[in-house]
């Protein structure tokens, strides 16, 4: 039976889609059977994210009109065997309801060990269907006080009882600085159960690979897949009199 997780933020640009991509990487990377479900319907950012939108034939939304079976919309990675995409439609007004998506993650729910939904911005339908279809919620957040409101107010519109938090975008040099809120004061002003902590990373834009081989979305598999809590430190590095010079050199860049 699948764990269903929805990646939420409230926010748009808080890193839902690339959280969702790179932790089914680094979870099929420990050899599990995970599905990524796009239910940003009209923005398809999964399938673009993944590279596979010349692939796509079959979306989500041919499922639920029994055009195809799940199975037949499903796209394999390449690099991964055990990670799959669902495509979501690009035609927005293709819309479709909480229960025919839930009825489809249903007959998938033996082939997968982690099914991860991709949520769109904001709290209304969309956000609601989403979160509708999942048991277990991920609310992605920034280190910024605008983002922690917004993920506060995620959290209370969430149902699930299982709710934990990744801080997304975190700049070591900025932490160390004192410029930027660290991710255990994000979690401490949240109150719900630190699943992780990402760094702001230039090469994540370049390609999702490189960045899934990065070590903090492997500990955020580890956490989510063990119980572990394990935070990645984004810090360390700037720490000490060379962390001092780093620092020094990255606001000069
Ligand atoms: N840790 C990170 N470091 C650098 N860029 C990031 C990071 N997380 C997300 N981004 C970038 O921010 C933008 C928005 O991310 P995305 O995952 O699409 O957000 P959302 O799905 O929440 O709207 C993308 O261009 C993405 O590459
Ligand atoms: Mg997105």
């Amino acid at each position: 039976m699948a764990r269903k997780i929805v990646i939420t933020s409230g926010k748009g640009g808080a890193g839902k889609t690339t959280v969702c991509c790179n932790l089914g990487i680094a979870l099929a990377r420990r050899s599990l059977r995970v599905l990524l479900v796009d239910l940003d319907m009209g923005l398809n950012n999964l399938d673009v994210t993944m590279q596979m939108e010349t692939k796509v034939v079959y979306d989500l939304v041919d499922v639920v009109e029994n055009r195809c079976r799940p199975q037949q919309a499903l796209i394999q990675d390449d690099t991964e065997p055990t990670l799959y995409v669902m495509p979501s439609c690009h035609n927005p007004k293709r819309q479709v309801g909480v229960d025919a998506i839930k009825k489809v993650l249903g007959r998938l729910n033996d082939t997968f060990d982690y099914i991860l939904i991709d949520c769109p911005a904001g709290i209304d339908v969309g956000f609601r269907r989403a979160v509708g279809c999942a048991d277990e919620a991920i609310v992605v957040v920034t280190p910024h006080i605008q983002g922690v409101r917004d993920a506060d107010k995620t959290i209370a519109q969430l149902a699930q009882a299982d709710v934990s938090v990744v801080v997304n975008r975190v700049r070591g040099d900025l932490v160390a600085d004192g410029q930027m809120l660290s991710a255990f004061e994000v979690f401490s002003l949240l109150g719900k159960t630190a699943l992780g902590v990402v760094p702001e990373n230039d090469q994540i834009n370049c390609n999702a690979d490189i960045y899934a081989k990065n070590k903090a979305f492997d500990t955020l598999a580890q956490n989510l897949h063990c119980g572990t809590f394990d935070m990645y430190d984004c810090v360390a590095r700037y720490k000490g009199l060379w962390g001092k010079l780093r620092r020094r050199f990255k606001k000069n860049a």
